[in-house]
């Protein structure tokens, strides 16, 4: 037995990242980090599960799914899938089944990315109703992704090929747009929605509108977009500009303030961090023309501090607050709770010792992933994660990651007909929408 002295610590069950992309290929690059050195950042920074996007080969979601267990197999701490959906015919539709029996309770759906991911509207339609048959949550990337391809053409054309064309290229407006649609599409159907990377205003009042009208929208955050602002992406260092390059883009400097309040009131209900990171090299790619740099940012170790220090030590929410965003709320909306998201007795002994006393910097100084770059770098942190106890095994301890080795993380099944399944009452509700 260890015994550890928690006195003045804040003892929390480890945080749930909704929202990752660990190994993935994307823009002519492969994600820096895979699923061994991606988690082993997280466990450092309290983190003690993820949810990865599976991504389709060849839009065959079975394909993908034996990709991402293969990838999966160098995993050091618990983790889940979330699968794509990039085409939609019969196929799908039944693998779609075959899937939720292996432990997948969610699809998701692109409106961005032209001729690439991004589905249309008919398909995103299909893809509700098949969510709703089998108790598997939709979720939707919400930005218009032929407005944003008008839009990207249009400012090439007219000279601007560096990074601010990516904030410029994808305004605030066409992710409401985007929002909206689907929330109003969801409502038809009678299903409920989940909004990744909710990133602008004009989204989350979409969101907020659909759930005072009584629809079961969630809406999560990231980390990026609570804290940061745009303005990087005008810096003329392109390295610097290019690390803000992410989809939908880290907006002007009001955003943030009002997505924070929008969490701390529970318009918005958890927080992710959408880590898909591309080093210095890679978002070379796109020096001479914005469209081609890699998109995504850091955050799986990073989340759980900033959201402290954003949400926390701001002032804005409580540490019980903090809790159910960044762990109790994911487990909850994925069917895990009470196996995860909570401390107690036959729950996973998924523990964090938070140090409120304790300040930080973030930067690549100190970080664990491979990346030669940190959207944090230099942000000072009051609190910090001194312990990580992952399935009952103390895995970081002041400063030290412990026995964290490829191969001993374990896949953990999301049973279908969570509870935002659970009142059928509600279902006609969504129609007045
Ligand atoms: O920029 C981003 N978000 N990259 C990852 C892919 C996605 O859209 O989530
Ligand atoms: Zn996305
Ligand atoms: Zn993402």
């Amino acid at each position: 037995v260890t015994v550890l002295n928690a006195t003045g610590m804040f003892v929390m069950p480890g945080g749930i990242d909704p929202h990752t992309h660990l190994d993935m290929p994307f823009m002519g690059s492969v994600t820096a980090d895979d699923f061994f050195s991606g988690q082993a950042a997280a466990l450092a920074g309290g983190t003690t599960m993820h949810i990865d996007f599976a991504l389709p080969v060849n839009h065959d979601i079975m394909a993908g799914y034996e990709l991402w267990k293969e990838k999966a197999s160098r995993s050091c701490m618990d983790y889940g899938f979330h699968m794509a959906i990039t085409r939609w015919d019969e196929q799908v539709s039944r693998d779609m089944e075959a899937l939720v029996h292996e432990g997948i309770n969610s699809f998701k759906f692109f409106m961005a990315y032209k001729n690439v991911l991004q589905v249309t509207d008919s398909e995103l339609v299909a893809g509700l109703q098949r969510c709703r048959e089998l108790g598997a949550l939709p979720m939707v990337h919400a930005e218009n992704g032929d407005m944003i391809a008008w839009l990207q053409s249009r400012l090439l054309s007219e000279g601007i090929r560096g990074p601010e064309g990516h904030a410029m290229s994808r305004p605030a407006a066409l992710e409401g747009e985007a929002t909206g649609r689907a929330v109003r599409l969801a409502g038809v159907v009678g299903v409920p929605l989940y909004v990744v990377h909710v990133m602008s205003i004009d989204a989350m009042e979409e969101i907020a509108r659909a759930r005072r009208a009584g629809q079961r929208v969630v809406g999560e955050p990231v980390s990026s977009g609570l804290a940061l602002d745009e303005s990087p992406m005008w810096d003329t260092n392109f390295t610097r500009a290019a690390a803000f390059v992410m989809s939908p883009p880290i907006r002007s400097a009001e955003h943030g303030p009002a997505l924070k309040k929008a969490l701390a009131s529970g318009v918005l209900q958890l927080v992710a961090t959408d880590h898909a990171v591309f080093n210095s090299t890679q978002k070379a790619a796109g020096r001479n023309d914005f469209t081609r740099i890699p998109n995504g940012v850091n955050g799986i170790e990073e989340r759980m501090h900033v959201t402290w220090q954003e949400m926390v030590v701001s002032g804005l929410s409580t540490p019980s607050d903090f809790v159910r965003m960044t762990s109790t709320a994911a487990a909850q909306i994925y069917n895990l709770y009470p196996r995860k998201g909570r401390v107690a007795a036959g729950s996973d002994a998924d523990v964090i010792l938070l140090d409120p006393r304790i300040t930080h910097t973030l930067g690549v100084g100190s970080h664990h992933s491979r990346m030669d770059t940190n959207v944090y770098e230099g942000k000072q942190i009051q609190g910090k994660v001194v312990t990580t106890i992952s399935r009952g095994r103390l895995v970081w301890h002041n400063g030290q990651l412990l026995g964290v080795r490829p191969g001993t993380g374990r896949f953990v099944p999301m049973p279908p007909f969570g509870p935002l399944f659970e009142v059928r009452e509600a279902q006609h509700l969504y129609r007045r929408v």
